[in-house]
């Protein structure tokens, strides 16, 4: 089948994919405590999101990466991930990967190597048990911890997302960078974005720019910026003092859509070509139409990339602290980041 190609040319070769909203912490930046979840019949069953996973493969989707929510909270998630291993299996899908906060990767971690996962992203903002308390409200860092302990000694890859928040990583950043670099993890910083509405306004004072992060780490390390670019929105740069590369994901400040060959499915079955706009196209009405035959769908997966649209438009000054209004309404836990 020929590739997805967008209006603006670009290959769809990266899905993410939201398997579930819930999710067994409540971080600040993310949700509000009392979280209303959606209805199960909303959500797509793993036997749909089997079938439009692998639409999706067939369109020449080359990378598939599953996020929440939590998506390890899901109940039976790893027959899931099995189903999608025989697309690795088979040499249609390049990468299978997720994204975590870690709380049940020390139950999980040796099955997902065993299906095929090589690579894990785990949502870690401190190092410090009584921040991560804070911060996550419902989590307990040494269970995480554990988590990434299992992925390493499982062969995967631990890339750690750090969101970048005024204060808090502000005072322990370096403390993240060498117990990184320790470790032997990746390291990505992340800027706050205006997702969701969290049940308070206190992200204006959580906003810490990536460009005073950076400022603060030059303070202390030699910083060479590594130009070749892996598709996604992350910059790099090189520590020279310990060799580690360090990732900056800055979608207020940055424009990365020129680039962009990824869309998004939420647990509901809606695409959204641009993490950064409100449309969706509803999959889901398409797929439970025709339950035989994918003809419906493949033409839906078709319309809905035409639709990609040309960059993202958060509505305010881009990297300055102190924005208001341009929220998107959507939850990260709906979208899955
Ligand atoms: N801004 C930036 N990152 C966020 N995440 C969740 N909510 C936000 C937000 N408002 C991050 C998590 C995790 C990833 C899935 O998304 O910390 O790293
Ligand atoms: Fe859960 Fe991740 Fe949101 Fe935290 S950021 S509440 S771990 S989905």
């Amino acid at each position: 089948m020929d590739p997805l190609v967008d209006p603006f040319g670009r290959s769809i070769r990266y899905l993410r994919v939201s398997v579930t909203d819930r999710c067994d912490f409540r971080c600040v930046y993310c949700m509000s405590e009392d979280m209303t979840f959606l209805p199960k019949n909303e959500i797509l069953t793993l036997e749909e999101l089997d079938r439009l996973c692998s639409a999706f493969v067939r369109h020449g989707v080359e990378k598939l990466r599953i996020t929440g929510g939590e998506p390890l909270v899901r109940r039976n998630i790893m027959s899931f991930f099995e189903a999608m291993g025989r697309h690795l299996r088979s040499g249609a899908l390049r990468e299978l990967t997720l994204t975590t906060n870690g709380s049940q990767l020390e139950r999980f971690a040796a099955d997902l190597a065993r299906v095929g996962v090589r690579r894990v992203n785990v949502s870690l903002d401190t190092l410090d048990e009584d921040r991560f308390r804070k911060l996550t409200r419902w989590g307990r860092l040494p269970q995480v911890l554990r988590g990434i302990e299992a992925a390493h000694a499982a062969g995967l890859r631990v890339k750690i997302n750090a969101v970048a928040l005024k204060g808090d990583t502000e005072e322990e950043m370096f403390d993240l960078v060498q117990w990184c670099a320790k470790e032997g993890h990746d390291l990505t910083f992340i800027e706050v974005m205006p997702m969701g509405d969290i049940g308070n306004e206190m992200r204006l004072d959580q906003f810490w720019s990536l460009r005073d992060l950076r400022a603060r780490l030059a303070e202390r390390y030699t910083l060479t910026d590594v130009t070749e670019r892996t598709g996604g929105p992350a910059r790099y740069v090189r520590l020279e003092e310990t060799g580690q590369k360090i990732g900056f994901i800055t979608p207020l400040s940055h424009n990365f859509c020129e680039s962009c060959n990824r869309v998004r499915l939420t647990c509901t079955g809606q695409l959204h070509t641009c993490l950064g706009q409100e449309g969706a196209s509803d999959l889901r009405a398409s797929l439970r139409a025709s339950t035989m035959d994918d003809a419906v769908l493949d033409d839906a997966i078709r319309a809905a990339i035409r639709l990609k649209p040309k960059g993202h438009d958060f509505d305010y000054s881009r990297g300055e602290a102190g924005v208001v209004g341009g929220r998107i309404s959507r939850h990260m836990s709906h979208t899955g980041g």
